[in-house]
């Protein structure tokens, strides 16, 4: 690679690693009765703390740290005065910005004991990502991610939300390409090594259809059943990908023990 791509690599390794480990604080004060401003504070702080900035902020209006998104809100839910409720499935997503450089990343959390089909829904929403990532390599095409992410999603009998996707991310939150998580294998761009994008799928109990909120920004399923996402900051080398957003405390996938 030569010395501008490694030092996307180092910025964004950087960058990843304070994402990934707020959402490990994350993990530790999730419980009923909590508000999900109480998130967005530790969000907010942990990331001041490590000398990062919280890069959804003020993003295009955004009035927050980060986005907790429960049940069948989609994406973007903007925290505040909620309380979480036994069984409650929720999504954070943390974007630090540090030296220049930005790592994304979500995960999906319980609260207290969840349903079955809950479950069976975080577990191949993350499988979905986490199948998407094994294939990553610089010699595969866009169409192979979402293929790869459809296919498997579709034979669970959930479906693939389309209304948002992954993305390019470097010095700006969101750059090229868009990274769709559907599509038919062989299509789109080829992949090349040095490339940095986010892999996020949104994945439904029921129907893949969404729609905004009067807020602006709160994206929930039309027919108000389930939805979970998990999102990794990806880049591509030489023989396959390095994760940045990766847990160092293994804390990728609930039930995080304590
Ligand atoms: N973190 C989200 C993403 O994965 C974007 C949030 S934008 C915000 O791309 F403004 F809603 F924070
Ligand atoms: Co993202
Ligand atoms: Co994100």
């Amino acid at each position: 690679m030569n010395e501008n791509l490694i030092e996307g690599f180092e910025g964004t390794r950087k960058a990843g690693l304070i994402a990934s480990a707020t959402l490990d604080e994350v993990s530790s004060i999730i419980k009923p009765g909590i508000t999900t401003k109480e998130i967005d504070n530790l969000c907010y702080e942990f990331i001041n703390d490590h000398k990062g900035y919280s890069a959804p902020l003020f993003y295009r209006g955004y009035p927050k740290s980060c986005c907790t998104s429960a049940n069948h809100i989609v994406c973007h839910g903007i925290p505040g005065d909620k309380i979480l409720n036994e069984g409650d499935i929720l999504n954070v997503d943390v974007t630090a910005y540090k030296n220049e450089w930005h790592g994304d990343t979500s995960r999906m959390f319980y609260v207290g004991d969840v349903s079955v089909k809950a479950k069976k829904l975080v577990e191949v929403t993350y499988n979905s990502l986490m199948k998407a990532i094994e294939i990553l390599n610089k010699n595969i095409y866009l169409g192979d991610i979402g293929d790869t992410i459809q296919t498997y999603v579709e034979q669970e009998g959930f479906s693939v939300v389309k209304d948002f996707c992954g993305h390019g991310i470097g010095k700006r939150f969101h750059e090229e390409p868009n990274i769709l998580h559907y599509g038919e294998k062989g299509t789109g761009q080829k992949l090349k090594e040095g490339m940095i994008f986010t892999i996020e799928p949104m994945i439904n109990e029921g129907d893949y259809q969404t729609k905004v909120l009067k807020d602006g920004w709160t994206a929930v399923t039309k027919d108000k059943k389930l939805s979970a996402q998990f999102e990794h900051t990806v880049g591509i080398t030489n023989d396959g990908c390095e994760i940045f957003t990766s847990s160092k405390k293994g804390l990728n996938f609930p039930p995080y023990k304590k």
